[in-house]
């Protein structure tokens, strides 16, 4: 690595300007955001982008969304850019908020996979949004894992995962959000939720009248749900009973089958359970406080050697339905 910042506490930003030299010569490193870091490079620049790929391990027929800092830039790397999508961007700039456009030449084929589409975000995060500036280009940046393994919301191991693989690294604190952005794909006229995040189908719904979910399907237009995401080294499993009484029943008869089993608990529940190895994942009461605490609670959880583990479920709702989408798929 040739340069780490750490912006956790600075007013002052201009130090970024290093880091835009350094994505301008090509290099690759890490960027906060509010849902999750990333890992980022120039989005017009294949030769950059192909280093992402390669420090991930991702397979390269999974697009890599970029992120902008005004609609201006929206417009440089999108085309056929319809009334609805502008009402959505402009709903939902800048946040957690990623929206699929039809994509312009500019955009080299190896950030969209060859698919003749782009997904652009302007995230909520004033480190990312002044290096985009001081840089002048997208910055395409998948999350900060290794393929297959939790997303990246603590800098320690982030830091422990690519301090050999990037150019530069910005500490900018915990990921406000923790979990990745709600993606959209307005198709006649309809916006499709592809991946479920922290803005909900009830307010994309209030802006379009209607929604279409579809992160649960098969193929769901997601080049990546054919591949497995988040998941632990041990056995998992997720249990969710909208009676709290039974869940606890279920789980505990659940951990009993086991010689060595590791529970994530919420907090209201930690005491109900009688085994050697719990981690308190947050409140029932607070989703949001979850959502902050899901990918480190993820990667944690490899820490103990266990041979199974029982993730509590909560409700489906709010950014709960976020929550549980990721936890399935980590237990699938
Ligand atoms: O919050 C976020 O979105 C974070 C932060 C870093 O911005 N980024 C993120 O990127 O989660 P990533 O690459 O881990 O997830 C993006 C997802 C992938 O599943 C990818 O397959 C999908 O978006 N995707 C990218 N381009 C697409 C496209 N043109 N059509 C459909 N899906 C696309
Ligand atoms: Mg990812």
């Amino acid at each position: 690595m040739k340069k780490y910042l750490d912006l956790k506490n600075a007013n002052d930003l201009t130090k970024l300007k290093e880091i835009a030299e350094i994505i301008k010569k090509s290099g690759i490193g890490i960027v906060p955001t509010e849902t999750v870091y990333g890992i980022g490079a120039n989005g017009l620049d294949e030769k950059a982008v192909e280093k992402i790929y390669l420090a991930k391990g991702r397979k390269q027929d999974n697009p890599i969304n970029l992120l902008v800092n005004n609609i201006e830039m929206v417009e440089k790397v999108a085309k056929n850019i319809t009334e609805l999508e502008y009402k959505l961007m402009k709903a939902f700039f800048p946040g957690p908020f990623t929206i699929i456009l039809n994509k312009k030449d500019i955009v080299p084929n190896i950030v969209t996979a060859n698919q003749n589409t782009v997904g652009v975000r302007m995230p909520k995060n004033d480190i990312a949004l002044k290096l985009i500036e001081y840089a002048g280009v997208p910055i395409a940046a998948p999350s900060a894992n290794i393929s297959g393994k939790p997303s990246g919301t603590d800098f320690k191991d982030i830091y422990n995962d690519f301090k050999d693989k990037v150019d530069f690294m910005i500490d900018g604190g915990e990921s406000n959000i923790g979990i990745e952005s709600t993606i959209v794909k307005v198709i006649d006229n309809i916006p499709h939720v592809l991946r479920p995040g922290s803005i909900t189908a009830e307010e994309i719904e209030k802006i379009s009248g209607k929604v279409i979910l579809d992160y649960e399907k098969i193929n769901n237009n997601i080049p990546s749900s054919k591949y497995s995401h988040y998941k632990p080294n041990s056995k998992c499993v997720l249990v969710y009973n909208e009676d709290n009484e039974k869940m606890i029943k279920e789980i505990k008869e659940l951990a009993k089958k086991y010689q060595n089993p590791l529970i994530v608990s919420t907090t209201e529940n930690m005491s109900n359970y009688d085994v050697k190895n719990i981690i308190n994942i947050g409140s029932r009461n607070n989703l949001e406080e979850i959502a902050k605490n899901i990918f480190s609670t993820l990667r944690k959880v490899d820490e103990f050697s266990a041979d199974i583990v029982i993730f509590e479920g909560v409700e489906t709702k709010g950014i709960g339905i976020a929550i549980m989408n990721r936890l399935k798929k980590a237990c699938m």
